[in-house]
């Protein structure tokens, strides 16, 4: 854009996307400036129009190499091996640690101050092809999906204070009795059935769709951070949940990293406990209203 654009951009002061919508009246998806409660500004991609529109990208998991077990790019696990001394990992979801940027999110994984900052009532999640450009996100995605619950405020008010409520910690708990909440969701793009069929055919038998569910444990007491479009009713949910802490037991190394055990049976084969290669090699954006 032209200056005037840009000028009118640095006009909209909000906290949240929700407040320049409410304040301003926008109803375009792009790019805002927000500043946090401590005064830093920082820029991220709002959608404007979903369901009445407010929603803020707060964050990216990307997996920029599944066979590199909790290595360089698993920001959302351990970047540090997989290590039971570090049962916590790189602690990203419990941190103000930021990094990338949105226009860049499905290159690479991004969080930024909203993350901890915004108190949001729902939370919005898309599953985007890795490296669609930031106007092809919306009509590229092969899922979106948000939660009208308002459950945030009962678990902190974001996924910050969220997994401060539920540690991501190896030995932090036991499957089941220890899970998070499971939390129902509204589909604005693909189903539940579709959503859940991406894992591996070996998970439908422990999963139920049409749920985001937080903080699981698997068989061996690694913990696991969200499970996209799924409740998980038994224990071998490194193959649908994504990242966690920073130690998975089970044929180490192979189950550590932002996308856990998803090739389990091989790289996006679809077979026995592996997903496909479309979710595989999408990157899942983190939403709050
Ligand atoms: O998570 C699956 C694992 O616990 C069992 O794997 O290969 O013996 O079916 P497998
Ligand atoms: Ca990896
Ligand atoms: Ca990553
Ligand atoms: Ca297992």
């Amino acid at each position: 854009g032209d200056l005037s654009d840009l000028l009118e951009k640095f006009n909209y002061v909000g906290q949240s996307c929700k407040d320049i919508k409410e304040r301003y009246g926008v109803k375009t998806d792009g790019l805002y400036y927000l500043q946090s409660k401590t005064g830093i500004i920082y820029e991220t991609y709002c959608d404007m129009t979903t369901d009445g529109g407010g929603w803020t990208l707060v964050a990216s998991v990307h997996e920029n190499n599944l066979r590199g077990k909790c290595t360089v790019g698993d920001r959302w696990t351990s970047q540090q091996g997989n290590m039971d001394v570090v049962p916590e990992g790189d602690g990203n979801w419990v941190n103000k640690v930021t990094f990338g940027n949105a226009e860049g999110a499905t290159g690479d994984d991004f969080k930024n101050p909203g993350y901890y900052d915004i108190q949001a009532q729902d939370m919005s999640v898309w599953h985007v092809p890795n490296q669609v450009l930031m106007e092809n996100w919306k009509t590229s995605a092969i899922v979106r999906y948000h939660t009208n619950s308002k459950f945030f405020p009962l678990y902190g008010g974001n996924l910050y204070g969220l997994f401060q409520r539920f540690p991501l910690k190896y030995k932090g708990g036991l499957c089941k009795i220890d899970n998070g909440p499971s939390i129902p969701i509204v589909f604005d793009v693909g189903d539940a059935k579709y959503l859940r069929e991406m894992y591996g055919p070996n998970t439908y038998a422990e999963t139920e769709p049409g749920y985001v569910t937080f903080r699981v444990f698997n068989n061996e007491q690694a913990a696991l951070a969200i499970c996209s479009g799924v409740k998980v009713n038994a224990c071998n949910s490194e193959h649908v949940c994504f990242g966690g802490g920073g130690f998975f037991p089970e044929a180490s190394p192979r189950q550590c990293g932002d996308f856990a055990g998803w090739d389990w049976d091989g790289y996006g084969t679809h077979i026995g406990w592996s997903a496909t290669k479309t979710i595989t090699e999408s990157t899942v954006l983190l939403f709050y209203r």
